[in-house]
């Protein structure tokens, strides 16, 4: 750690009073643990080292026009060539974890199992013992979206054989890293992989195979995360003893208003962007939210279908997938409102899923932040997790990912006040409605590659400077805030943030 600096300021960041609510000085409760995240293709870099093979990432950046601001994944932060610097940042903020992620193609380079680079194998390994040796939970992601390129030729997440890939893949890492790691999430955010990498253009792939891609991925995402529970479950839990389960978007969806009509284009809004991934995992019937199937079915029959769009699962299937996850992982960010009122057919590609939802949404009135998706609604989170609690029968609840993207600036207030009434909302989701909220994860630890959007939006507590071949990081004022979260437990809207210059 460079101690560059000079200037000690203090800065106070007080919000007592907000729009609708105020925030009390409260206690976190003992059993949440605290951690920060990235996702490998977002900080590594060292794209082409050793026997690495591209990933859909690697493609789609190097596509003109791919990524929006024209940069790529090739450097990131560095953190394959740096990654003892991202824990000294991760040990200086005090946390219980570190939630990154594995790349397939870096240990497998054509994704298949029969050729394993040892050079893949050396560096996760050496990142999982440098995070233990200094008292920090390695928690995996196996799948954050960098397919190997070579399985997107064979169809990707579209080609139900994948769910084999991926079970081959995943039980490498169970027989290579299971004996230190002990908390596993299979796959991050199956509907943006599929409805943005099959449905629309917006991620890698690209395929805007919309109305069909989007399905098919779901389908074949839930075997493929079935199939590597089960294994783990059979196989490794019994001498590895660890948890493992998915990782599912869960902003929430509400009506526009209080009529019938809106609220129950919220409810279904919810299906089709939560439930479509949660429902035949966590519900007591499993399979598809009945609402999804219906919608889906008739569209798809006016359109001159044979069959639904939405592919079924068989009796067996659905017994298969129901109960295999051992926590739910929940991603927030922000919450959207929905009508029907002022939607017309064809506002959307036919067929598509929005097309098959048939309703607009809005942020309504709430002022909408740089990155839209990321407008501050804290009471959306406390009905997201609500939500979880009702209709999954209470699960524990991994909040995997939470956090606020700005277009940069250390002396980031905003981002303070976002964590500030995310987790006072996150409080009250325990205190008051029983919420079971079992871990609380901070996206992310630095400034990174933000897919589509390249290296132009921040989501750092900790920001990365590019410019700087070192890619040197700097903690932001909201990494000092998260360090007296950690240290003290306690959530105080009043506590002055101290913050230094310093330099990683
Ligand atoms: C919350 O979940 C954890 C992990 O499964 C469990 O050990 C604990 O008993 C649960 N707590 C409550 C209050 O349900
Ligand atoms: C990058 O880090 C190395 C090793 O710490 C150092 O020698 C070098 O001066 C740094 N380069 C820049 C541009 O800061």
């Amino acid at each position: 750690m460079l101690f560059s600096l000079v200037v000690y300021v203090l800065f106070s960041v007080v919000m007592c009073q907000n729009d609708n609510k105020t925030i009390l000085t409260r206690k976190l409760p003992d059993g949440m643990k605290l951690g920060v995240a990235s996702a490998a293709y977002q900080v590594e870099g060292a794209w082409n080292v050793a026997d690495k093979l591209p990933s859909i990432w690697d493609t789609l950046s190097h596509t003109p026009g791919g990524i929006k601001d024209g940069s790529t994944g090739d450097d990131a932060c560095k953190s394959y060539e740096y990654y003892k610097r991202d824990i000294q940042m991760i040990k200086f903020l005090g946390v219980d974890f570190y939630r990154f992620s594995i790349s397939w193609p870096r240990i497998l380079p054509s994704g298949f199992r029969n050729k394993i680079s040892d050079d893949g194998l050396k560096y996760y390994n050496n990142l999982i013992d440098e995070l233990l040796a200094n008292n920090i939970e390695p928690i995996v992601t196996i799948y954050h979206w960098d397919l190997p390129q070579y399985l997107q030729d064979l169809g990707g997440w579209a080609n139900p054989m994948i769910a084999d890939w991926y079970v081959d893949y995943a039980q490498v890492l169970f027989e290579t890293f299971g004996d230190r790691v002990k908390t596993w999430i299979t796959i991050n955010e199956p509907k943006q992989i599929g409805l943005f990498g099959y449905g629309m253009s917006y991620l890698a792939p690209r395929l805007n195979a919309h109305g069909i891609g989007e399905y098919l991925a779901a389908k074949h995402i839930l075997l493929a995360h079935a199939k590597a529970w089960h294994l783990y479950d059979k196989q490794f839990r019994p001498h590895q003893k660890g948890t493992i389960g998915i990782t599912i978007a869960t902003d929430f969806r509400t009506g526009m208003t209080d009529s019938p009509e809106d609220i129950l284009a919220g409810s279904e809004a919810m299906d089709f962007e939560v439930g479509l991934y949660a429902h035949p995992i966590f519900s007591k019937t499993g399979d598809f939210p009945e609402s999804v199937k219906r919608r889906v079915a008739e569209r798809s029959k006016e359109q001159g279908f044979k069959k639904s769009r939405l592919p079924t699962f068989t009796k067996e299937e659905i017994v298969f997938i129901k109960g295999t996850s051992d926590f739910y992982g929940f991603n927030h960010y922000s919450t959207r409102f929905y009508t029907r009122n002022g939607f017309k057919s064809g506002m959307y590609p036919i067929p598509s899923y929005e097309d098959d939802l048939a309703a607009i949404y809005s942020y309504k009135d709430y002022k909408p932040a740089a990155i839209v998706h990321c407008t501050e609604i804290p009471e959306g989170m406390r009905l997201a997790l609500k939500w979880v609690k009702d209709n999954y029968d209470n699960p524990p609840v991994n909040i995997i990912e939470n956090g606020f993207g700005t277009l940069g600036g250390q002396q980031d207030y905003d981002r303070v006040k976002y964590l500030t009434r995310y987790m006072d909302a996150i409080l009250d989701a325990v205190e008051i409605d029983g919420v079971n909220v079992t871990m609380y994860t901070v996206w992310s630890l630095m400034d990174n590659f933000e897919w589509a959007n390249g290296l132009s939006i921040k989501f750092g507590i900790f920001e990365t400077d590019y410019g700087n071949s070192n890619k040197t990081r700097r903690p932001r004022m909201s990494a000092f805030w998260f360090r007296n979260l950690v240290a003290t437990r306690i959530l105080d809207p009043y506590r002055e943030t101290e913050f230094q210059k310093l330099e990683f």
